[in-house]
């Protein structure tokens, strides 16, 4: 076995204090905007990702230049000398926001030459929506193979809806209408957070965007776009998943910059658990205090402002350690379960009920074993359940936990958390993952 590991020890309640990054699924798509512009653009408060480090490779593929000073977490973008359009299969099958480039080629090229982006583990992850708009704006599409050839003589502005609300379909077209001249109108755009904190950069850009209810952005075209300086918003999903660690630990963890603002669905759930929650002065900073008998709470995923969909596999985590039942309804992808297996493995009583809803019965203790991470949100639960477990935990799969944090281990550490990153022949010799295997 290759791959790195993490070993979870339980070591009891975590406490303390600790600080955001910028959002993953905001800074994404701000990379990719800033190819709407010709000139130098500065994004500080960047998360250390593997995907973030994916998408520089890629604004460098076609013809970026791009400096990432890690330690500041301070990207400098000079989209000056741009004049490529085709993304290369190798890192659109790496990752899925690679097609979030299409907009602002097109806006700028009036071409993007992609290939379909992998589907993933959690869904197919279709691109539909994006396609069937740009054709509405007058994109032609053409499919050769799995290369997909978008080219326009000339955007045009209209009125689009999304049958669902899509974010990268919402962030694609919007930055395409951006330069677009005349007013696009989209109807029934998603929300999020990290689209409105596209909407802020493409506003400093120099684009003229509207939100208005309901739910709908108007987009006036503007003839171009100036490149910026934005510090990325802090992310909502981590501040999640360190919450869930003073939770399902029992601890007493205060969050400095978490917005809870964007969250109140999901506080509203810790606190019908039981748990305190307080947030500070103008919705910045959030603690949670764990009740020692939190009691088990149903919950529904769905587009912002609902329940996020990236936060129901660590709240799982937390629901398989609190009394009673509750159900699990997952309304966004279609096989954003796969956590389940893993923690079943571990001790945890959970049913299917339908193929998107599951039943969790709360059990009195969780047991270390080796668990596989399958997605990003996979591994943060299996990392809270091992957190909580009786015994060591071994989780295989890290590349997720890389994919979607910077060093968010660390962080842990500092809450109190026994957490290495090991490789597996030390494990091995150590006899923790012989154990482990055999328990299988
Ligand atoms: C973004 O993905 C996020 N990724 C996801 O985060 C997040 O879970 C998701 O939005 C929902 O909030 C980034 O921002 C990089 P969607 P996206 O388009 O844009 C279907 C994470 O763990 N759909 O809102 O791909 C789709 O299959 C990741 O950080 C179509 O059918 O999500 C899904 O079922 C996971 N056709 C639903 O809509 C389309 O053309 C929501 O997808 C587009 C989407």
């Amino acid at each position: 076995m290759s791959q790195e590991c993490i070993k979870i020890m339980p070591k009891g309640p975590l406490s303390g204090t600790v600080s955001l990054v910028g959002a993953k699924n905001a800074v994404l798509v701000i990379m990719a905007s800033t190819l709407l512009t010709e000139g130098t653009s500065v994004l500080t408060n960047v998360p250390v990702s593997a995907d973030v480090l994916g998408m520089i490779e890629l604004l460098r593929e076609l013809g970026a230049q791009v400096s990432f000073d890690k330690e500041k977490k301070r990207l400098v973008i000079d989209t000056s000398d741009v004049k490529n359009f085709t993304v290369s299969p190798e890192i659109m099958k790496e990752m899925r926001a690679s097609v979030l480039v299409m907009g602002p080629l097109l806006a700028r090229f009036l071409r993007a030459h992609i290939v379909f982006p992998g589907g993933c583990l959690i869904g197919v992850r279709p691109i539909d929506y994006h396609l069937k708009n740009f054709k509405k704006m007058g994109v032609s599409i053409h499919h050769v193979d799995e290369l997909l050839k978008a080219e326009t003589q000339k955007l045009q502005a209209t009125r689009l809806a999304l049958e669902y609300p899509s974010v990268g379909a919402t962030e694609n077209i919007l930055m395409a209408a951006t330069l677009t001249e005349g007013v696009t109108t989209l109807v029934n755009a998603a929300l999020e957070p990290e689209v409105l904190d596209l909407v802020e950069v493409l506003k400093k850009m120099g684009a003229n965007i509207s939100v208005v209810a309901p739910a709908t952005i108007e987009v006036t075209g503007v003839s171009s776009l100036q490149p910026i300086e934005h510090e990325i918003i802090v992310d909502r999903l981590e501040a999640g998943t360190l919450l869930l660690a003073g939770v399902i630990s029992r601890g007493d963890v205060y969050v400095a910059n978490a917005r809870a603002h964007d969250l109140d669905v999901f506080l509203m759930k810790l606190q019908e658990m039981g748990h305190e929650v307080e947030i500070g002065a103008n919705g910045i900073g959030v603690r949670v205090k764990a009740t020692p008998l939190p009691e088990a709470v149903s919950f529904k995923t769905g587009p912002y402002p609902g329940f996020p969909t990236d936060l129901q596999a660590p709240m799982m985590a937390a629901q398989c350690l609190a009394a009673g039942t509750c159900e699990i309804h997952e309304t966004v992808f279609e096989n954003r379960f796969l956590h389940v297996r893993e923690l079943q493995k571990m001790g945890a009583q959970i049913k299917f009920l339908f193929g998107d809803k599951v039943q969790v019965k709360g059990v009195d203790a969780l047991y270390g074993t080796h668990v596989i991470a399958s997605d990003i949100r996979a591994s943060c639960a299996l990392v809270l359940a091992g957190l909580a477990a009786q015994g060591p935990t071994i989780m295989t799969g890290i590349k997720h936990w890389r994919r979607g944090y910077d060093k968010l281990e660390e962080k842990l550490i500092s809450l109190g958390a026994s957490l290495t990153i090991d490789m597996p022949d030390e494990l091995m010799q150590s006899g923790d993952l012989i154990n482990l295997e055999q328990q299988l």
